[in-house]
């Protein structure tokens, strides 16, 4: 393993914790892109690779737009007991959960 590759991510956290809080939320950039394309494939697999909807609801900003970032959040790190929404918590941290939910009220454009 090179230096850089063991250092970098020590160095990072280590950037995102002297960062203010809303920096310490946003993903480096590579993450971002995971993250990404988990919300197309995992999530678009039931709520529609466009968010408007499947076996779950569709996730597009009109739709949400009664729902706070918070709930948003917690849906997705916990899931929705009783229904087909699963937690994401074993894959996401909280704050990329706070992510993706900033992602479904900004829409698929932005
Ligand atoms: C296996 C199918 C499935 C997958 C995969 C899935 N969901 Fe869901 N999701 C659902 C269903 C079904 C509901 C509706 C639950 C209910 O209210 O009965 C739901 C509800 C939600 C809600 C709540 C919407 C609201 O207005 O209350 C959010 C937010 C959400 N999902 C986000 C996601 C995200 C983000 C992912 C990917 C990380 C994801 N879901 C993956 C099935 C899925």
């Amino acid at each position: 393993m090179k230096a850089w590759t063991w250092l970098a991510p020590r160095l990072m956290s280590g950037l995102v914790l002297a960062a203010p809080v809303f920096a310490a939320d946003l993903p480096t950039a590579e993450r971002a892109r995971e993250l990404q394309n988990l919300l197309i494939q995992d999530c678009g697999s039931c709520h529609g690779l466009k968010m408007r909807g499947g076996l779950g609801p569709g996730l597009l900003p009109e739709q949400l737009s009664s729902r706070s970032p918070e709930y948003l959040t917690t849906i997705i790190l916990y899931g929705k007991p009783g229904s087909a929404m699963p937690a994401w918590r074993g894959l996401l941290t909280p704050s990329e959960a706070r992510w993706i939910a900033q992602r479904l009220l900004e829409g698929p454009d932005s």
